[in-house]
């Protein structure tokens, strides 16, 4: 079965302007267009607002809290119409049914769609033990991500690595957004673990997040688009390759 892959672009400053230049470079080979803690911080709903003018927002404020105060958000946050908005899987079950069933009141059919994160990639073996969990991170993973699927999630945030064993584990319904996404021969920055464009695709992911190899290039646009380009034949037919 192929599966649409496309590309989200992380703008991740603490200027709006300058994050306005970039949406307006991306936009045209961007399926989304990432606001992080900083922009947000930063900006708040005018930043929501203002680059949900290119393309739909990718709001990435990992809530997490008591149900009634993160649902109390979700509604808060409905008018600005994010696409997609994160949410922290450890939150719980009734956390994440309480986020649910606010967009869907707030927003109807056009609701905002959750995402969430399970652990964090600096998080590892060692640390998850300090906090009390055994058995490492993969298995944390999955049994945080089907517990937030079961409760109302729309999809995920995972690794490169975690991509592949999510798909076979959840099956086709819920979305996988995957950071930590390099094109062959960029440097990885601050990310341990990357894979390419063209591998997420393959493996099921349905949407790659890249920000510096594209906001720190001399052409931010050229840059978009050859990832776009790696991600394009995803979205094609069967045995149609150009
Ligand atoms: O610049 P770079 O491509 O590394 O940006 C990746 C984006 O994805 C950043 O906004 C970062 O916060 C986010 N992210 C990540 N790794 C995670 C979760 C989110 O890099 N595990």
């Amino acid at each position: 079965m192929t599966r649409p892959c496309g590309l989200c672009v992380a703008l991740d400053t603490a200027d709006p302007g300058t994050a306005e230049g970039w949406a307006g470079q991306v936009a045209p080979h961007a399926a989304l267009l990432k606001v992080g803690l900083e922009l947000f911080s930063a900006d708040g709903a005018a930043a929501v607002r203002s680059i949900a003018r290119h393309r739909p927002v990718f709001l990435d404020l990992k809530l997490h809290d008591i149900p009634n105060t993160v649902a109390g958000a979700v509604r808060t946050l409905t008018p600005l119409r994010p696409a997609w908005l994160t949410i922290h899987a450890a939150g719980g079950p009734a956390m994440i049914a309480a986020a649910r069933e606010a967009a869907e009141k707030a927003g109807g059919a056009d609701r905002i769609r959750l995402l969430a994160v399970t652990v964090l990639t600096s998080i590892d073996a060692a640390i998850l033990a300090e906090t009390g969990v055994s058995g490492g991170p993969m298995q944390q993973v999955l049994r945080l991500a089907r517990l937030a699927v079961a409760a109302g999630a729309d999809g995920l945030v995972c690794s490169p690595r975690e991509v592949a064993p999510l798909r076979d584990a959840l099956g086709e319904g819920p979305a996988l957004v995957v950071p930590g996404v390099r094109p062959a021969g960029s440097a990885a920055d601050d990310q341990a673990r990357t894979a390419t464009p063209e591998e997420m695709a393959a493996a099921g992911a349905d949407f790659v997040v890249v920000g510096r190899p594209i906001t720190r290039a001399a052409d931010p646009a050229a840059a978009a688009a050859a990832i776009a380009a790696a991600l394009r034949p995803r979205t094609l037919a069967p045995g149609v390759t150009t």
